[in-house]
């Protein structure tokens, strides 16, 4: 089992805590468990984060990926596994100066599944394929057709099936948006140009169009120079969202204004009968003012932005104060109208130092939230499993890693997504301890 790490002050916040990494490479059957795992849960958790091999990155987005996963069968947990994405990079194939490589990156923020293939994200490389032992298999580029990264919030239409994506990167047009059929075929890239290489970590996906966050943190030379997060906070910039037709071609691309800001995550976007947009996102009044250093996150709340048919700016409303970060939803319905969007709290405190004691449900409908706390638990991202046969969007489980300080190791705990009040319906014990890391999914049937 892996120790936490020293608290010094010289150490970074992604170094320290249950942010710091671990160091051994975890397999264990037959795991532990309070409650009991709903039967109906038949498939694989897995959860992406940075996880450095050397203990140490130069920002906390930067350290090599490592896959957590959780084994679901028939009301067991199988097996519990943590794998690093052994990506060239990991092997030590030297950072070649000037432009990223998309073929040897770190992919460290996402991993999900899409026609037959668990792949591993990150926005600045191709995705990874791994199997469901989380052994990596290698970097996918769609035979041969893609040749942009791969942002880590790719969006799977259920209507279709279809996966649709976007890479963007520092030379024009900055930014290609793709998608795939259901097959995994690539149907079509657009370029999408911006005014200037931006960061862009998520984007939207509605029924009927796909938008883009055009938002004022602008590559910066020096930050590159240094070996970070290549990006910093520009107060001329400004801030637009793209919103482009799917299917259609670039003509059908919109720019609207909004408020400057800084969105890593959209929770989800859909469409009102009379053609009007609406888009919930965890909100930064602004990001990384003067660089990317450890000290520059602020706190993120959740927030609407509306757009009209034909209108130049969207209407903005704070949907709540509180501190959010890991906004989401039922993914049946992503991309169609929802109500409930459930995130991790953040109490009063930013991404890097709060001590994530609770989760938030947020029901739109009635403006009200309810919360679960973790008690001296540390809660990473939850997500949202549909019920089998359920019909509401509340129906189902929510499934995610917690930080038991006590046990000095991690949890995966199952809630009954419509009582969050009450106790978790099973308490998986882990064998070590799961950093705070990024993004998963759950992966029926895998
Ligand atoms: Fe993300």
């Amino acid at each position: 089992m892996s120790q936490l790490d020293t608290t010094a002050e010289s150490e970074p916040f992604w170094e320290k805590g249950n942010l710091a990494p671990v160091h051994e490479e975890v397999t264990a059957f037959d795991l532990p468990v309070e409650g009991a795992i709903p039967p109906e849960l038949n498939g694989l958790y897995a959860r992406n984060g940075a996880n450095p091999r050397e203990g140490h990155s130069g920002h906390w987005f930067l350290g090599d990926g490592m896959l957590h996963g959780v084994s679901l069968k028939d009301g067991r947990a199988e097996w519990y596994r943590n794998r690093w994405v052994r990506t060239p990079r990991f092997n030590g194939a030297p950072r070649k100066p000037g432009m990223p490589d998309i073929r040897s990156g770190v992919a460290n923020t996402n991993v999900m599944a899409h026609a037959g293939k668990i792949m591993a994200l990150v926005e600045s490389a191709l995705p990874v394929v791994m199997n469901r032992e989380l052994e990596t298999i290698g970097s996918y580029d769609y035979d041969g057709k893609l040749d942009t990264p791969f942002t880590a919030h790719p969006k799977i239409c259920p209507t279709t099936g279809e996966l649709h994506f976007f890479g963007y990167g520092f030379q024009p047009p900055f930014l290609t948006y793709h998608a795939a059929d259901a097959n995994g075929t690539l149907l079509r890239s657009v370029p999408v140009p911006t005014r200037a290489p931006t960061m862009v970590h998520d984007f939207a996906m509605t029924s009927q169009h796909v938008i883009f966050m055009d938002l004022p943190v602008v590559f910066d030379m020096p930050a590159a120079q240094r070996g970070t997060m290549p990006f910093a906070w520009s107060d001329s910039y400004g801030a637009r969202l793209g919103i482009l037709k799917r299917g259609a071609g670039i003509e059908s691309l919109r720019w609207v204004e909004i408020e400057p800001c800084y969105v890593f995550h959209v929770a989800n976007a859909f469409e009102e009968s009379d053609g009007t947009i609406v888009i919930d996102v965890a909100w930064y009044n602004e990001l990384w003012r003067g660089g990317p250093s450890s000290k520059t996150f602020d706190k993120a709340v959740l927030r609407r932005w509306r757009i009209a048919p034909g209108a130049a700016r969207a209407q903005e409303q704070t949907l709540d104060d509180r501190s959010i970060e890991f906004p989401r939803v039922n993914d049946d319905r992503a991309g169609m109208r929802h109500d409930i969007v459930y995130t991790v709290d953040a109490g009063d405190e930013n991404l890097a130092t709060s001590s994530y004691s609770s989760l938030r449900k947020y029901d739109l409908k009635t403006g009200q939230s309810t919360q679960h706390t973790f008690d001296k638990g540390m809660a990473s991202e939850f997500v949202h499993v549909p019920g089998a046969g359920g019909k509401g969007e509340d129906d189902g489980w929510l499934i995610g890693f917690v930080y038991d300080r006590a046990r000095g190791a991690s949890d995966l705990m199952i809630l009954d997504a419509q009582r969050m009040g009450a106790k978790p319906v099973a308490r998986i014990m882990l064998p070590a301890r799961v950093p705070q890391g990024f993004h998963g999914n759950w992966m029926p049937g895998v």
